[in-house]
């Protein structure tokens, strides 16, 4: 295991001391100019009031800035993100100061070193919905047992390419002794895994959220000894051949303006050929190589190429033993664009061996 691990958490403001507050008796647009003349704004009295502002502060901005096109809205969200992450809150001792505080686990368990600090109100909204998620677990139709998704890891929110994996599982013969999972993420593909019966998952994942929570979800139980973890890029410190290699990749190509990558959702030009040339190494002659993956980036006309069926036509490295396809579930969808989308979706798993 690396030691060096250090988590992703919202960095701390440094502040000495926020001049500005916002309370019940404070002018709302006064307020709104500081914000925009990129002063800190804190919530001194009720978290509420921090919520009244955020409303007050969308009210502003849908009547100041147009919202037709798709770049307005863009520049919408931009402006929102920009004037809302000035507004802070303060903690100490790990509590929020702030009355009415929603009570935030994550407070204790990632800040511990750090007694006073401020985080702005929309990351605190995020560590509160990812504390509610945590710690009352996330029920999956293939899983016997509740995820319990770490702060800053994915967790599958659909299912279909979950029930596709968990079919081919239950129809899969071939030995079950050793399979390396790249990307662990909340760890659900690997735990489906070991339900079916796999001896040991070898896995890997760049967050290192990912590993940490695994780390806690597994503690001493007999999982720990099923599932291996390693801190790194695509097979991390796993270089011994295995029967089967396992990968849930990203479905999306990264966008050019993108600033801050969303891993778990975005892939970068190299990811796929980096992958199929470090699997090719590590595949037992007779093994397999299973993909997950969605026609989502194509249906949604991001890109034309699809990252598999490339490595199939022009990687010489894997065939094709086959592709099992599966429609995707109409969920309850906001737009009519979407919906249109989400019928054509079909997610995908992809079986090859070496060619
Ligand atoms: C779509 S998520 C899948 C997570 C999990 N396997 C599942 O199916 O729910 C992709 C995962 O791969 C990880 N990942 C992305 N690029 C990676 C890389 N180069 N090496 C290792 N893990 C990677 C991400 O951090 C994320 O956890």
């Amino acid at each position: 295991m690396n030691t060096d691990i250090k988590i992703n958490k919202p960095e701390p403001i440094l502040i000495h001391k926020v001049q500005k507050t916002f309370n019940q008796g404070t002018n709302v647009e006064h307020t709104i100019e500081y914000l925009i003349q990129g002063e800190f704004v804190l919530i001194n009295e009720f978290y509420n009031d921090g919520i009244a502002l955020l409303e007050a502060l969308h009210h502003y901005l849908k009547q100041k800035l147009p919202n037709k096109s798709f770049k307005d809205q863009k520049a919408y969200r931009s402006e929102y993100f920009k004037l809302s992450n000035l507004i802070l809150l303060e903690i100490t001792n790990q509590q929020l100061n702030a009355k009415k505080s929603p009570n935030i686990g994550w407070l204790q368990k990632l800040y511990l070193e750090n007694n006073h600090f401020y985080l702005t109100f929309p990351q605190i909204q995020g560590l509160n919905s990812a504390w509610q998620w945590y710690k009352n677990g996330v029920s999956i139709p293939v899983l016997r047992n509740k995820l319990h998704p770490y702060y800053g890891v994915y967790f599958p929110t659909r299912y279909d390419h979950l029930i596709l994996f968990d079919n081919w599982l239950k129809r899969y013969k071939g030995p079950k002794k050793t399979v390396i999972e790249v990307g662990v993420g909340s760890g659900v593909l690997a735990l489906q895994m070991i339900q079916h019966g796999f001896q040991k998952v070898y896995a890997t994942d760049i967050n290192p959220n990912a590993i940490i929570g695994l780390i806690e979800f597994m503690g001493t139980t007999k999982l720990s000894r099923k599932i291996e973890l390693d801190f790194g890029n695509l097979f991390g410190k796993w270089d011994k051949q295995t029967e089967m290699i396992v990968f849930n990749p990203p479905w999306l190509p990264k966008p050019h303006d993108l600033g801050s990558i969303d891993e778990a959702i975005y892939y970068d030009k190299t990811l796929f050929s980096d992958f199929f040339s470090a699997a090719k190494k590590r595949l037992l002659p007779d093994g397999k190589l299973v993909v997950i993956f969605s026609n989502l980036a194509q249906i949604a006309n991001v890109t034309t190429e699809h990252p598999i069926e490339k490595e199939l036509a022009e990687g010489n490295r894997f065939q094709l033993e086959r592709c099992f396809k599966k429609s995707v579930k109409a969920g309850s969808t906001k737009t009519k664009r979407e919906q249109k989308l989400r019928s054509l979706e079909e997610v995908e798993l992809w079986v090859l061996t070496h060619s």
